[in-house]
């Protein structure tokens, strides 16, 4: 059954308004073992503030089906009262106008003062915070078992070169190379690290940020889709369409050697048990070094089913202690900027310093991938044609410039974004 199934399966069996008197439903897609430990984190801080949370947990990784099932209960009139919601999705459902502004605590607390500058940039929406700032993720990392390498003496690869390199080396001596699910979710992630890493940030923001039709066209995209069919004919043979904790487990149990995914991979390490960076080391992805791919997890509130403690709940998740609680477990890095982070893992620390040298120097990058650049609309549109590309070796490179165009000309005519900023 595909996860959209599965949701939709999960969805009719659901009684509308099935949450007890009292209780305050989230839906959300933290299911693996490092997002379920951060989840706890959640229930507990709401416990202690004298509400009872109900879970609505959805399987799939990057919340694809966790989307579809949004959508679904919202129109059927019985969202859930708290979601887990990205970037871009925000702004669409603050222009339905179905979620609550959070201005009040947001005002209370100076987030625009005290959070990390994406924060803001994420969150409000025509002047008003819609969402309640979760974390900030780092998704440009490659996650390395340290073991498999210094087996065949070889060095993690720095460039995207050298990374092939590696790939082919690994290949020779029939060692699975990426930890990957073959989902289109897992591979637009893959592609976001190469085409920044080959392509450079202002290549990045321009091709597929605003998605221009000159940068989208360019040769650098042909060189970039290139590289991307050598990698997917020498991975193609060696994946499965597991999820991606399941490779994560591959990487840590020395099935894999990499894996190329934000930093919830370090929450599930953590909570395997796994010694981070001693067996499995972080390191920017190939070519990237210096610039920060982001995006980030917020709470929302639907105004269908606000809880009448509401003010209580967004101050409970944007309190410093559920911050460093939450993201330690998550493996993300916490959104009040004057929190220390002493007892983190190293691979958080760095994560946050390099947070700090890239936003002083410009080079934070929107995840395109997952939801923070494009409206779900287009990420769709675009994941799909990588996803194609990436599996159907027939597929010409010049196909695929030409469908990307047509998406970038469909988002110029109907700027949503415009209408709300
Ligand atoms: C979310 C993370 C989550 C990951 C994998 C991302 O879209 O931002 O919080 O851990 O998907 O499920």
């Amino acid at each position: 059954m595909t996860n959209s199934l599965r949701a939709l399966a999960w969805l009719l069996a659901l009684p509308l308004h099935d949450a007890l008197a009292g209780e305050v439903e989230m839906l959300h897609w933290w299911t693996s073992p490092g997002e379920q430990a951060a989840f706890a984190v959640v229930t507990t801080q709401l416990q202690g503030a004298g509400v009872e949370l109900k879970n609505a947990a959805i399987l799939g990784g990057g919340g694809n089906s966790a989307m579809e099932v949004l959508q679904a209960r919202a129109i059927a009139g019985n969202p859930p009262a708290l979601a887990q919601l990205e970037g871009q999705a925000i702004a669409s459902w603050t222009l339905l106008g179905f979620i609550q502004p959070q201005d009040e605590v947001a005002g209370e607390q100076e987030w625009d003062r005290q959070l990390l500058g994406v924060a803001p940039r994420v969150n409000k929406i025509g002047g008003h915070y819609m969402g309640i700032p979760g974390n900030v993720h780092r998704l440009n990392w490659m996650w390395v078992n340290r073991a498999l390498l210094a087996r065949l003496d070889m060095d993690p690869p720095t460039d995207w070169p050298g990374f092939l390199d590696a790939v082919r080396a690994l290949r020779a001596k029939g060692i699975k190379p990426l930890a990957l699910g073959n989902d289109p979710w897992q591979v637009a992630l893959l592609f976001e690290s190469l085409a920044l890493g080959m392509g450079g940030k202002e290549y990045y923001q321009k091709a597929f940020v605003e998605l221009d039709p000159v940068a989208l066209g360019s040769d650098t995209s042909r060189q970039i889709l290139d590289r991307f069919r050598e990698l997917s004919e020498l991975v193609l043979p060696t994946l499965s369409g597991q999820s991606w904790d399941q490779a994560t487990a591959d990487l840590a149990e020395g099935r894999a050697a990499f894996q190329l995914m934000g930093d919830w991979v370090l929450g599930d390490l953590l909570a395997r048990g796994v010694a981070v960076p001693e067996q499995v080391q972080c390191l920017p992805a190939p070519g990237t070094q210096g610039l920060y791919v982001y995006n980030m997890d917020s709470f929302v509130m639907f105004n269908a089913n606000l809880p009448k403690d509401h003010l209580t709940i967004a101050r409970a998740l944007a309190s410093p202690d559920f911050q460093l609680a939450f993201n330690r477990a998550n493996g993300s890095i916490p959104v009040r900027r004057e929190l220390s982070l002493a007892d983190f893992n190293p691979c958080a620390q760095l994560s946050r310093i390099d947070y700090d040298r890239a936003e002083a120097a410009g080079n934070l990058m929107p995840s395109v991938a997952d939801s923070m650049a494009l409206h779900p609309l287009y990420q769709k549109a675009v994941e799909s044609e990588l996803y194609r590309f990436f599996n159907q070796p027939d597929l010409d490179r010049e196909g695929v410039i030409r469908r990307l165009g047509a998406v970038a000309r469909s988002a110029s005519s109907t700027s949503i974004e415009a209408r709300l900023r």
